[in-house]
């Protein structure tokens, strides 16, 4: 046989071209050290901050510590299927959750996974987005303007919160801190009817971080018993689980609700609580050797709540045009962080940092609630920096005069202990002081719409309960919004509104309603 060399050339030729030389690289390492849910990994020289790294095993982590020479990393999954001198790879992305209208509805863990038993979440690959995204910057967001009701007198007449807001939520353990937050999300479903798809609904996102088991699976229950869980996610990070998972769980929720926030929509979320949350940090933190701070806190835990609270904001209307990352406008993320204090010392650590990055705090106390008044929020020392723009104007002028006469109470009611002989004025303030207390007790699972609040408060400041017996005025209170709904229904609508201001006319029909009433209620004791 004959070989032409020009026949072997061509051929060699045609097999070079063919010869694909996409060749991909991956940095790969190997764990060092393992134990706690941490594990040091050598050799991941390109590692990224927050990268997600696959152990072999299926085992997630995410980098956190980058060193000269290794990786310090905490492990998402079960932590013992890793051991020393396991394959490590990067995949070059960060921690990615399922997002979109499919969550709503929906329990998952701090990694976007059911754990309710519905069944799966279908979720497509651009439904998937990083648990950390930049915040809206200035030129994309716009002051609060709209209010995000409670439905909570005691804080919608003096501590009024808009959408956009963020407002910490503060007290020691079982002082009602949770009991606010659900009652606010039950209180959502005024906004669209409790349909998800309303554009008008406001979707709420409950965080439970290193909660027991129990207390959020009776708050999901109370939800349902609500009507409220077709418009919520809730993401649980228990107090069994890693501190890694309970350390991304605000993220996590907060991402979801930016996807809904940059279509436009409403969203409420509530981080229950962030002190759980800063330990869970903490203690990843030092089984990695981080120097130990203040409170043996590492260095950037006021970062790590900073950057969060920060997603939270008003959206622009003209948002879209200057980033494509809007689909809409107008969208708000409004926050309820929760702290919990030691014996109401609000500064500790955590207290002053997430204090000095909110709007503004409601401060529950230990022994208002413990007295009975509930919900003990201390009237003197919480406030809302930006609501009060947003307070429905009905509201803003009834509530006027509250804040004030309540702390005079206050002032007069410790005074007065020691003297019997007070003089008239000092008197009637005592009066109407324990008066307005006692209405703006308020039992849980039942947020008053704006309406109810409005008019109850404006017998309390106006004076007409002041001849009423103390304990008959949640009897009178009650009576009184039926009263006017049955006779003046059309009022009552009016005053739901958000826009809804307190004309002339609304005030002297509320005013004959109370004038009316008042003489029923009389008649009905005298018997
Ligand atoms: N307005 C209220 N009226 C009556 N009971 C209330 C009210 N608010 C809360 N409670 C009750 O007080 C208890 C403590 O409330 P909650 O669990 O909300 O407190 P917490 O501050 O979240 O507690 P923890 O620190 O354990 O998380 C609960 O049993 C709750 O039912
Ligand atoms: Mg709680």
């Amino acid at each position: 046989m004959q070989l032409q060399p020009s026949e072997v050339t061509s051929i060699l030729k045609k097999e070079i071209e063919g010869l694909e030389t996409t060749a991909s690289t991956e940095s790969v390492g190997q764990v060092l050290q393992v134990g706690d849910g941490v594990a040091r990994v050598y050799g991941l020289d390109d590692c990224m901050m927050s990268e997600l790294l696959e152990f072999s095993g299926g085992v997630m982590g995410m980098a956190l510590n980058l060193e000269d020479d290794n990786v310090g990393a905490v492990l998402l999954g079960d932590a013992s299927k890793v051991k020393e001198g396991d394959v490590v790879k990067t995949t070059g992305r960060v921690i990615s959750v399922p997002t979109g209208m499919q969550m709503v509805g929906r329990v998952v863990d701090a990694l976007g996974r059911p754990v309710d038993g519905k069944g799966a979440i279908q979720a497509a690959e651009s439904d998937y987005l990083p648990i950390e995204q930049a915040a809206p910057n200035v030129i994309e967001r716009q002051p609060v303007s709209e209010p995000m009701q409670t439905g909570i007198k005691a804080i919608d007449s003096m501590i009024p919160i808009g959408r956009g807001q963020r407002e910490l939520i503060i007290g020691d353990r079982q002082t009602g801190k949770t009991a606010l937050i659900l009652d606010s999300i039950l209180n959502q479903k005024r906004t669209g009817g409790g349909d998800p798809n309303h554009p008008d609904q406001v979707i709420c996102i409950y965080v439970a971080i290193g909660q027991k088991q129990s207390t959020v699976v009776d708050f999901a229950r109370r939800l349902e018993e609500g009507g409220a869980m077709p418009y919520t996610i809730v993401v649980n990070a228990s107090a069994s689980e890693e501190a890694s998972m309970q350390f991304i769980a605000p993220y996590t929720g907060t991402t979801m609700a930016e996807r809904l926030r940059d279509e436009g929509r409403h969203l409420l979320i509530a981080y229950d609580d962030l002190t759980k949350q800063a330990n869970a940090y903490r203690q990843v933190m030092l089984l990695l050797r981080r120097p130990p701070g203040r409170e043996a806190f590492p260095g950037d835990i006021f970062n790590l709540h900073s950057r969060l609270l920060e997603r939270s904001a008003k959206v622009s209307d003209g948002a879209p045009k200057l980033n494509p990352r809007y689909k809409k406008g107008g969208g708000s993320l409004t926050a309820l962080p929760v702290v919990e204090t030691q014996e109401g010392d609000v500064s500790a650590y955590i207290p002053t940092n997430v204090i000095s990055i909110t709007d503004g705090q409601i401060f529950l106390e230990g022994d208002l609630f413990y007295s009975g008044v509930r919900p003990a929020v201390n009237v003197g020392i919480s406030v809302s920096r930006v609501g009060g723009a947003a307070q429905t104007p009905a509201m803003k002028k009834v509530a006027g005069g509250l804040r004030i006469n309540l702390a005079q109470y206050r002032e007069l009611e410790a005074f007065a202990q020691f003297g019997s002989d007070l003089d008239k004025s000092t008197q009637e303030a005592l009066t109407r002081g324990a008066r307005l207390v006692e209405l703006l007790k308020q039992g849980q699972y039942r947020p008053l719409a704006n309406a109810a609040q409005v008019v109850a408060i404006f017998a309390g400041t106006s004076g007409a309960l002041d001849d009423v017996p103390l304990d008959k005025i949640a009897e009178f209170e009650k009576g009184f919004v039926e009263f006017l709904m049955d006779t003046r229904a059309v009022v009552m609508e009016e005053l739901n509104g958000a826009k809804c201001k307190w004309t002339d006319e609304i005030r002297d029909q509320v005013k004959a309603g109370l004038t009316e009433f008042k003489a029923q209620f009389a008649a009905a004791a005298a018997e």
